[in-house]
């Protein structure tokens, strides 16, 4: 039982500053990254031991090449997939008391919808149900014509690009590349949560890409409160009305239990 108390004085008051917002709410929208799937054994991408600390952002022109020549792209794709550290570690990655705690939240009737910036499908192997993935699925791919998407497992790669079954358009893996626009779908539902969420929980993300950490700052300027949980300080911090520094598991752990108390 991972009580308030046992976290300490400062702890235990931002748990049960944070559940005061969640019991007044009748929408609360969270926004998730990375951080929240550190605990799972998938790499963070900026801080000490991030992918793009360690081996610095990716360019655009994965994207360009896409755009260029599909076909040389899933080839190249295809032979990387197998040997990346990354797509290896979310292979094996299992939800953690994170993702299920946020699940609890939703079971709760306290999380009305996710919208994540991971791509790795813990949050709906927790029990998430309503979620919006800004980057996309990595297990999935995604029609530049349609928009329809399936799992990639179900695709057949003899012939490349891969053509959909729907409109026969070309299709992508679902990950959205640097460079690359975010699906309209999706933007369009971040977009309507982020105006009529009443309070935005941002956990693990350092909310410094863009639309995804414009969502909480948006919800903030029409006066809705925010939660940030996040052992390190963000961007958002100044503006958040509660700062829960602490990893993700354990907070949003004590959150669920507290509210279970209550
Ligand atoms: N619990 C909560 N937060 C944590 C934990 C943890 N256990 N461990 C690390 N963090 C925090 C870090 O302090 C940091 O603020 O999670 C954040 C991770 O930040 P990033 O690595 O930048 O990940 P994210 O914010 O999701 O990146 C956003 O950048 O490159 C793109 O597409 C990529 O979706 C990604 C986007």
């Amino acid at each position: 039982m991972t009580t308030p108390q046992a976290l300490g004085p400062d702890l235990d008051q931002a748990i049960r500053a944070a559940v005061a917002l969640i019991r007044r709410s009748r929408h609360a929208v969270a926004l998730s990254g990375a951080g929240l799937s550190a605990e799972s054994g998938i790499p963070t991408y900026r801080g000490a031991n991030g992918l793009w600390t360690k081996f610095g952002e990716p360019t655009i022109d994965g994207w360009e090449l896409f755009c260029a020549d599909p076909g040389s792209w899933w080839e190249h794709v295809l032979e990387r997939r197998e040997g990346s550290e990354f797509g290896h570690a979310i292979d094996i990655a299992e939800p953690n008391a994170g993702h299920v705690a946020m699940a609890d939240l939703e079971h709760m009737g306290r999380l009305a919808h996710v919208i994540t910036q991971n791509i790795d499908n813990l949050h709906q192997r927790a029990g998430t149900r309503s979620i919006t993935e800004i980057h996309g699925n990595r297990a999935k791919v995604r029609c530049m014509n349609c928009g329809g998407r399936d799992r990639l497992e179900t695709i057949s790669l003899d012939r490349l690009p891969p053509l959909c079954p729907e409109c026969g358009g070309i299709l992508k893996n679902d990950t959205v590349m640097f460079g690359e626009p975010i699906p309209d779908d999706a933007l369009r539902e971040c977009y309507r949560q982020s105006a009529i969420a009443d309070l935005f929980l941002v956990v693990g993300t350092s909310a410094v890409v863009y639309p995804a950490a414009d969502f909480p700052v948006m919800a903030k300027r029409r006066g809705v409160p925010l939660i940030e949980i996040n052992p390190d300080e963000t961007p958002l911090s100044d503006i958040a009305d509660v700062a829960v520094r602490a990893p993700a598991g354990m907070a949003l752990t004590a959150i669920v239990e507290l509210l279970q108390e209550l």
